[in-house]
């Protein structure tokens, strides 16, 4: 595996795959690598040649009271995890690299932005964009590969890309989790034990609501409800818990078939996202 810091030396390795016709995924991170991020990086090589992996603390889809300094930056681990699961080229930019200046550009998606994460996180989803549209120009990869765990990003990117024209296939890869049903994230680090063990409990209510929704139990909105007065009691501060419309994220309503539960909660300071897709 080749490990590249500038724009130039990643442009200069990727035009020379491009010379040969090799198809090109690139697999953004936050590095803090764990099985979620290394099944993008073996899906992507089921559909690509070469494999471009990013690693970057992205700080402008950080707010300013946000987790941005501590968020955990293990990129000797990172290297070498990436290194045995095939990547051919990781790129690795300072700040200075990818912001050599305040950026005047900005890429607001104000529809989705404003949903869920985005009432909570304002201008996360902007920074988001930013540094995806970016990274995108520098390697103009054929696929991008991205995780269903983060399922607004995904909506968000997906329209980005059809909204820009931008000449690639966005993949969603689905949510790699824990054995007892937590999803995978670089933030559950930050759980003590005590809030480790209730943190199932979110995916937990997430299947609950859905088995309901689909048995037609009783109103989704009583259905939701209950589930959130139930992570409530165990200790969650829940921030959304909302049934949406796969499509546009927007509130479902009864005629809506393709449908995705999508929740938020912290525990303490640790705020894990979690959603659950299905129909009915
Ligand atoms: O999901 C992430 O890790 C980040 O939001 C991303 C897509 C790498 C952009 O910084």
């Amino acid at each position: 595996m080749q490990t590249v810091t500038t724009i130039e030396a990643l442009r200069a390795q990727v035009s020379a795959w491009r010379r040969q016709n090799l198809r090109i995924a690139l697999v953004p991170t936050m590095g803090n690598l764990h099985a979620g991020h290394l099944k993008l990086v073996s899906t992507a090589r089921q559909q690509a040649d070469k494999v471009v992996v990013s690693i970057f603390v992205n700080p402008t889809q950080f707010g300013p009271n946000e987790d941005f300094e501590r968020y955990p930056r293990t990129e000797a681990a990172d290297q070498q995890q990436l290194a045995t699961c095939h990547t051919d080229l990781l790129f690795l930019p300072t700040v200075e690299t990818l912001y050599p200046r305040p950026s005047q550009t900005r890429i607001s998606l104000p529809g989705l932005a404003a949903l869920h994460c985005g009432q909570s996180r304002p201008g996360h989803f902007d920074g988001v964009a930013l540094v995806v549209c970016k990274l995108l120009n520098m390697v103009q990869p054929d696929s991008l590969l991205m995780g269903e765990k983060d399922f607004q990003q995904l909506a968000l990117i997906r329209q980005m890309v059809a909204d820009l024209n931008i000449p690639v296939e966005v993949h969603g890869v689905a949510t790699v989790r824990e054995a007892d049903g937590l999803a995978m994230s670089s933030r559950n680090g930050y759980l003590t034990t005590e809030q480790r063990q209730l943190a199932p409990r979110l995916y937990q209510a997430l299947q609950t609501a859905r088995d309901q929704i689909q048995n037609g139990q009783s109103s989704d909105q009583s259905i939701i409800a209950e589930q959130i007065a139930t992570l409530t009691a165990a200790g969650f501060a829940v921030d959304y818990f909302s049934l949406s419309r796969s499509q546009d994220l927007l509130p479902a309503t009864d005629t809506d078939t393709e449908l995705v539960l999508l929740a938020a909660a912290r525990l303490g300071n640790t705020r894990l996202i979690d959603n659950i897709s299905f129909g009915r």
